[in-house]
């Protein structure tokens, strides 16, 4: 079995986890002073966000050298003593690599936008004229740059600029960055954005639906997108075959997703069935558990989440600020088929973080989307209100550690739940549980919802999500030993009594 099959990812948003010299900005430092606390709640896995020198126009998205470390992050030693600490303590890393397009000041686009006749000019994408593609951060994907009078594609920011993939030295640069991170010790990678890498150039414009959004067709999933992640894949694996991939797709179809993970492919990929949630909706969670099941079978896994950096804090969003609520979903998210990953922070139930003002919003998206609502002669206040909407520094706010004091961050504080440490402990005894006894390569031998519970059996061990009123179900499993439960239940040969919003996790007795 694949090492990442059992394991427990941690995502560390890199300047918000552990700041070690109070200056504000997390850093591997600060990590290393935790491993012993990841060890302890029972992660086996890290992924750090980038921690490449950046301009930091999206935070670290925006990479301007793939072979450093950004100095607020620390040294060499200090990223070195840090893997050494994590693998001493049987916890694994993977980095975010960035591939789909640099920082504007790497020197690779300074080189390619200083003359037509660089020799690094079509490692970017380049036209006379634009086309009607839009960035994911809104406007137009395309720049003008004065200097040599055409444009530039970025699919996300202008100071983000796509890679030429249709060019065979950008994957063989792309290549060099891979090995380097690998002969550093790293044990994987999370490929950002990776199904947008532009590997073809047709330029055809984009259709738009029925509300007059834009619609994704030819900017995205191009042809030769799967060869390209094979290339990639090919390259990962020859130099070690327990190396993982993990692949971020920016898309919201399951099929789709899931076509680039498998044999010579992505190990797994980021599917949104739980992390686009936007409310609790308990009928729509059990579908999503249901084509989860129907689509990933024998050995291909989703990922299992419901924060990133990328989206709120779950503790508002879908548990309405209600522990127990909070807590069946974190039961779901460490009980159920794939593979988990838990955002920093999730442990300990934290909430999300608000800006004020404008000048307290750090998000690109949310600073872009103030600015199109100010246009729209918004009030600053509702064009504030619009941009949190959509703002990602609620769930990036730096840590207030119990054991430390701390007055300075770069962002602001997230919001401290009052009962964090009860909330570790669930995570931790969830996460203990799942070591224990449950492997992935289980399928679900039942998977089935009754009113608002939602109940499935993996393995032998059995799980109850009473997210709704005191009800009752008849016992299928017979003699039942309780592993884990924050509530009161009855089980009997017959029934299973069970109250409101309750969490109850057992064993089939052989
Ligand atoms: C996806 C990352 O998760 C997000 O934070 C970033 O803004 C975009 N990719 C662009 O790199």
């Amino acid at each position: 079995m694949n090492w990442w099959e059992e394991t427990v990812f941690y995502e560390i948003y890199m300047p918000s986890f552990n700041d070690s010299n109070q200056d504000g900005i997390g850093d591997f430092r600060g990590i290393t002073g935790k491993i012993d606390y990841l060890k302890e709640l029972g992660i086996g896995g890290i992924w750090l966000t980038p921690y490449y020198p950046s301009p930091k126009v999206d935070n670290g998205y925006d990479i301007s050298d793939y072979f450093s470390i950004d100095p607020i992050y620390g040294n060499w030693e200090d990223f070195n003593l840090f893997i050494k600490k994590a693998h001493d303590a049987n916890i694994r890393v993977i980095v975010d690599l960035v591939v789909n397009h640099t920082s504007d000041e790497h020197t690779w686009f300074i080189e390619s936008r200083s003359s037509h006749n660089n020799p690094k000019r079509d490692w970017y994408i380049w036209r006379k004229q634009p086309n009607n593609w839009e960035s994911f951060f809104g406007g137009s994907a395309w720049t003008l740059d004065e200097n040599t009078k055409a444009y530039y594609y970025h699919s996300f920011s202008e100071k983000q600029v796509d890679l030429n993939w249709t060019h065979s030295e950008v994957k063989q640069a792309i290549f060099e960055v891979i090995d380097f991170w690998i002969d550093k010790g790293i044990d994987g990678f999370r490929l950002d954005v990776i199904n947008n890498l532009s590997t073809s150039c047709s330029f055809k414009d984009n259709p738009y639906d029925e509300e007059g959004k834009q619609i994704h067709l030819n900017d995205v999933n191009q042809p030769g997108i799967l060869e390209a992640i094979k290339s990639i894949e090919e390259h990962v694996k020859k130099r070690n075959s327990s190396l993982f991939t993990v692949g971020e797709i920016s898309s919201d179809r399951l099929d789709l997703i899931e076509q680039y993970a498998g044999p010579d492919l992505l190990d797994v990929t980021f599917n949104f069935n739980f992390g686009s949630l936007e409310k609790l909706d308990i009928d729509e969670m059990f579908l999503q558990l249901k084509q989860m099941k129907e689509t990933y079978q024998e050995n291909r896994y989703p990922t299992l989440f419901f924060g990133s950096h990328d989206m709120p804090r779950f503790w508002n969003r879908l548990a309405s600020k209600d522990l127990r609520v909070y807590q069946l979903l974190a039961a779901l998210l460490l009980t159920s088929r794939g593979v988990p990953f838990i955002y920093y922070g999730d442990e300990l139930g934290t909430g999300d973080f608000v800006p004020h003002s404008l000048e307290e919003i750090k998000d690109i998206q949310a600073i872009n989307r103030y600015h199109d609502e100010k246009n729209k002669n918004k009030t600053d206040q509702a064009a504030l209100l619009e941009a949190n909407k959509v703002n990602r520094d609620r769930s990036r706010a730096s840590i207030q550690w119990w054991d430390k004091k701390q007055d300075h961050s770069w962002i602001g504080f997230a919001k401290k739940n009052p009962d964090e440490k009860q909330i570790f402990q669930w995570f931790k005894q969830l996460l203990a549980l799942r070591k224990k006894y449950y492997r992935a390569i289980y399928d679900y031998q039942i998977l089935n919802k009754e009113n608002d519970l939602i109940y499935y059996q993996l393995g032998k061990v059995v799980v109850l999500l009473n997210f709704g009123k005191k009800t009752k179900l008849d016992n299928k499993w017979g003699n039942l030993d309780m592993l884990l439960s924050n509530g009161k239940v009855q089980v009997s040969n017959e029934q299973i009594i069970i109250t409101d919003k309750t969490t109850w996790i057992g064993k089939v007795r052989v």
